[in-house]
């Protein structure tokens, strides 16, 4: 039996251990080396467009709540009150601009700046009892990219901006680029019985595609396999896959995709004009919570184009959709393979001697967030 060690090593073959996605104890150590020590994918600002509008959270285990401000500001704090520890906020969403989050238990308040702002009976506290003391804790580090709100629960990771490094010079070309206001037009949140990490994998897999999706593509009268062209790349810790490189935007009708680091995927599809954020969460070792968004430009946006926009979401990546259901039962098969006790290592090893950039079907990208991956890892 390898150790952990031994098993989160990516081998300079390109070979993995099948343990790192059926460890209980890996996903363990994910959650304290990885998911508390970047940054993470909190929500969308347009989840919360008013002041007091919130969004309870669930990141890494950690019980949140993404907040606007009656100052305007997001915030992100923990969903915990500072009198016996009751989660405050107990709806799912809603507006606290006028209702403050008011604890359950024997009713703190605390407004949606995360002040606490009323104690029952304050006065049994004695003197030294300060408010101003005991609001919310807010989460050590926020930031905002492109709407995207992400969080660090680690006060000395490095800014948004470095860790998104070089994928922030490709994202304006897979999203509508930043300073670009979006609103959502619609979300799915759904579950897959897959290890987190097989998400990733798949979005940045060409490979799959005629395969998997092989009955789709026969189905509009299409061979899958004439017509794929473009490139996957490692950016840094992150990765793309583009299947049209070359080409001219404006000729473009297929998709382009990013692996943000380490939970997040970015969706373009141009021949639906569709912008989607896929965020995805560790429940279990063998399960993980999807939440999707698919948001459009303010300014170019109307309604009929956002009901088009929208039935192409459901018909392509929804739970429901061409794409989306056909991978689900993709990774479900593959994590049941994974319990199989063989021995027998995972290859990720095409275009391998490459460099960064290789051919569509290659595994480039898959292998630069498994490097990102171990690199997190192997800090204490
Ligand atoms: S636990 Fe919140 S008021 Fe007591
Ligand atoms: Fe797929």
């Amino acid at each position: 039996m390898k150790t952990i060690d031994e098993a989160i090593r990516l081998r300079p073959d390109g070979f993995t251990d099948r343990s790192i996605y059926t460890d209980p104890a890996i996903l363990e150590q994910e959650i304290e080396k990885i998911f508390k020590k970047t940054w993470v994918l909190i929500g969308h600002e347009t989840e919360i467009p008013e002041p007091g509008d919130y969004v309870r959270k669930t990141i890494a285990g950690q019980p949140l709540i993404q907040v606007r401000g009656n100052d305007g500001k997001v915030r992100v704090v923990y969903n915990t009150c500072r009198h016996r520890a009751s989660l405050v906020a107990i709806e799912e969403e809603g507006n606290c601009a006028k209702t403050n989050f008011k604890c359950p238990y024997h009713g703190f308040e605390y407004d949606a700046d995360a002040d606490l702002v009323k104690v029952p009976k304050e006065e049994a506290y004695g003197e030294w009892f300060q408010k101003e003391e005991f609001g919310l804790v807010e989460l050590a580090k926020v930031d905002t990219y492109n709407g995207m709100i992400f969080g660090s629960f680690n006060p000395d990771a490095p800014t948004l901006k470095e860790h998104l490094g070089p994928a922030m010079e490709l994202f304006p070309y897979v999203t509508y680029g930043d300073g670009e206001a979006l609103e959502m037009v619609d979300t799915y949140k759904y579950d897959i019985a897959g290890n987190w990490k097989l998400m990733i994998d798949n979005t940045m897999d060409g490979y799959h595609v005629p395969y998997v999706h092989g009955g789709m593509f026969e189905q509009f009268g299409i061979s899958a396999d004439d017509g794929l062209s473009g490139v996957a790349r490692t950016l840094g810790h992150h990765g793309s896959i583009d299947w049209e490189e070359g080409r001219p935007l404006a000729d473009r009708t297929t998709n382009r995709y990013m692996a943000i680091f380490p939970n997040i995927t970015v969706h373009y599809n141009a021949s639906g004009d569709m912008f989607a954020i896929r965020q995805i969460e560790p429940i279990d070792v063998d399960n993980m919570q999807l939440t999707m968004w698919l948001l459009a430009p303010k300014s170019t946006n109307n309604r009929e184009m956002n009901e088009r926009r929208a039935a192409a979401f459901t018909m392509t990546w929804g739970p429901g959709g061409l794409f989306g259901a056909d991978d689900a039962r993709q990774l479900e098969w593959v994590q049941q393979g994974l319990k199989a006790d063989c021995g027998a290592p995972v290859l990720a090893a095409r275009g391998l001697d490459e460099g960064d950039v290789a051919e569509w079907e290659s595994e480039q990208s898959m292998r630069g967030f498994r490097l990102g991956w171990e690199h997190y890892m192997d800090q204490d």
